[in-house]
């Protein structure tokens, strides 16, 4: 089954051709530095982004060989959750093309793509087969969740954000640190020059008995306090501050998924998607949980697949639907936004 995927769920505008789980195209055109000057993702821009960019986005990856759609089965597109007047642009186009070339039209949860994503390959790579039952955690800009994987499909969550996502939180602390939006990979490059242990920040849930949530909001002020007692801070004290913000936070998504690998007992596999997971040190951190469990582990096999794009919204459509008559999915009025969407 050949799929094209379309996402445009935030600042990404993605579009891909994936086969099976392989990746025939992926193109991801991010308007991440258009939105640097505003500290995060302004909506109305990116909506107008993605509308200029669609087509072009699409276009080139269906490149010569799919042109016109042929030898495509199935479009699949994002609904959600994500920016709902960005989410519209993807679907209005997924709709057209399923439309005009009576091709199924495949919904997709944003969230579940990522959790999947490490189950994508090249187009040379081997099948990736993942062990059930699974821990799977998904880490972005707007989601911190941790699921039980009985199988694709049959996903149970077990700890999700009560407040904000952890990579929103590491994005505001780098804009209150000064340095620019996506905060993330900036904040990493200068925690590797800093001293963690420089500036102590309360961990999240440390004293819980039971680590079955996240939450990011008391250190985010806690970093706001600590800031303020800093008199014009030296690059060396940015280096630090950012050490210990990114330790903490990353502490923090340790702490539950320790937890949760004792709670689950059966498990025998973890995978992990979404932006921070693209953070070295997290999955330094989940490999040493991993092993020391003796559980099989799964990350994207590039980087490209951490951050949103389309690829691994072809690749969850073919997982999930690969054994399923797809003309159920030519309801193309039912095909929705919802910026909520939960799994
Ligand atoms: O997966 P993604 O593109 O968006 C959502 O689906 O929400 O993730 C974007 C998030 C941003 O918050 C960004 O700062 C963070 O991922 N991020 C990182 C790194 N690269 C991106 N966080 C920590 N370390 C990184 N290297």
């Amino acid at each position: 089954m050949t799929i094209l995927a379309i996402d445009t769920s935030c600042d990404e505008t993605s579009a891909a051709v994936v086969a099976d789980t392989k990746l025939h195209s992926s193109v991801v055109w991010s308007q991440s530095k258009l939105h640097a000057s505003f500290g995060g993702v302004m909506p109305s821009l990116a909506k107008r982004k993605h509308e200029e960019r669609i087509g072009a986005v699409v276009a080139k990856a269906l490149g010569k060989r799919y042109r016109n759609l042929e030898n495509i089965d199935a479009v699949a597109v994002t609904v959600g959750p994500g920016l709902s007047i960005a989410l519209g642009v993807g679907i209005d186009m997924a709709k057209k093309l399923a439309k005009n070339n009576n091709l199924p039209l495949i919904p997709i949860n944003h969230i579940e793509a990522h959790l999947f994503s490490a189950l994508a390959r090249p187009i040379a790579g081997k099948k990736v087969i993942l062990e059930y039952p699974a821990l799977g955690l998904v880490a972005s800009g707007g989601t911190t969740s941790l699921f039980y994987i009985e199988k694709t499909g049959k996903v149970k969550l077990l700890a999700k954000t009560t407040d904000d996502a952890v990579g929103e939180a590491l994005d505001k602390s780098a804009r209150l640190l000064g340095l620019g939006y996506p905060g993330g990979p900036v904040l990493e490059k200068f925690a590797k020059l800093g001293d963690p242990g420089k500036y102590s920040l309360p961990i999240p849930l440390k004293d819980d008995v039971e680590k079955n949530r996240f939450s990011y909001s008391g250190i985010k002020t806690a970093f706001v306090r600590l800031y303020k007692q800093i008199d014009s801070p030296t690059k060396q004290d940015v280096c630090d501050l950012a050490a210990s913000f990114q330790n903490t936070a990353l502490t923090h998504i340790e702490n539950v998924l320790k937890y949760q690998v004792i709670r689950n007992k059966d498990i025998v596999s973890v995978i992990a998607g979404g932006g921070v997971v693209k953070n070295a040190e997290l999955r330094k951190r989940i490999r040493r949980i991993a092993k020391k469990h003796n559980l099989r582990l799964y990350f994207p096999y590039t980087n490209k697949l951490y951050t949103d794009n389309a690829a691994m919204v072809g690749v969850l459509a073919c997982l999930k639907y690969k054994n399923i008559n797809l003309k159920r999915f030519k309801d193309y009025e039912s095909v929705d936004r919802n910026p909520r969407l939960a799994l």
